[in-house]
């Protein structure tokens, strides 16, 4: 049994879909690299799994448990954490208030606060430099490390980011990237919206998403077909 089991989703925000039975097993351990166009449906996906849209028909099961929707907050305390598209933090708030609310459902345990603050500021110790910094005036890379980093709070079982590398220099890119390789190898379940091939060399396997279905879902050398290998890896 895979960690993460999505079956027929059909997920939209009115009367029509948006995805149209998406299916879909995340193996816990893996990094799975989910890529597509503007408007493919990533973002849509990861949302239904985070529990922030209800879909329509379908199933999703977190180690066993059926959770398609359920509310947010209440997937976060099973171990499920979404890094959101568009680096959202909390502008106003410092790196510390921004990572404290992330760490919001694990309150009561100052124990699992001390570690995750501790392992966040070991990936990015860029962060640890800027506690008290308000988070609206940190530089984008920093904004979306402060964004995987708040998601790392809760201890997730399963890592979801949104556009890890969008708007990023390749170098920090590069380093937000290896920072995500650190992650999983630190027993992390990850699952990675890109567009960006550089994130290949960190996959485990890749979904390919195109108009709210999956085309392809294999290890990156198997994508044959020359249509997805340039429109999705630029070779
Ligand atoms: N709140 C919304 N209300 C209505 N339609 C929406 C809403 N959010 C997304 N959509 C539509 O759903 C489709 C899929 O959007 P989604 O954001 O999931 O794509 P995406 O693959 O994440 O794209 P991008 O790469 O641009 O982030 C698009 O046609 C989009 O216009
Ligand atoms: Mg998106």
């Amino acid at each position: 049994m895979a960690l993460l089991e999505v079956r027929d989703l059909v997920v939209g925000y009115g009367p029509h879909p948006v995805l149209h039975g998406v299916s879909l097993d995340i193996e816990a351990g893996e990094t799975c690299v989910l890529f597509g166009l503007n408007g493919a449906g990533k973002t849509t996906t990861v949302s239904a799994i985070a529990g922030l849209l209800a879909p329509s028909s379908g199933t999703i099961t977190f180690d066993g448990q059926p959770i398609a929707g359920r509310p947010a907050a209440a997937l976060v305390a099973s171990g499920i954490s979404l890094s959101p598209e568009g680096r959202r933090v909390f502008a106003r708030l410092t790196v510390e208030q921004n990572l404290q609310l992330g760490g919001w459902v694990r309150r009561k345990d100052a124990a699992v606060a001390r570690t995750q603050r501790q392992l966040v500021f070991d990936y990015f110790p860029r962060l640890a430099e800027r506690g008290d910094q308000v988070a609206g005036t940190l530089s984008g890379g920093e904004q979306q490390m402060l964004a995987i980093g708040r998601a790392l709070m809760s201890q997730p079982r399963l890592l979801l980011v949104d556009e890890a590398s969008l708007g990023l220099s390749p170098t920090v890119a590069r380093t937000v990237f290896e920072v995500m390789d650190r992650i999983n190898d630190d027993g992390t379940t990850v699952l990675i919206v890109e567009q960006n091939a550089g994130v290949l060399p960190y996959a485990d396997r890749v979904l390919i998403m195109e108009k709210g279905t999956l085309v392809f879902t294999g290890v990156g050398d198997e994508i044959r077909d020359a249509d997805l290998r340039s429109t999705y890896l630029g070779a």
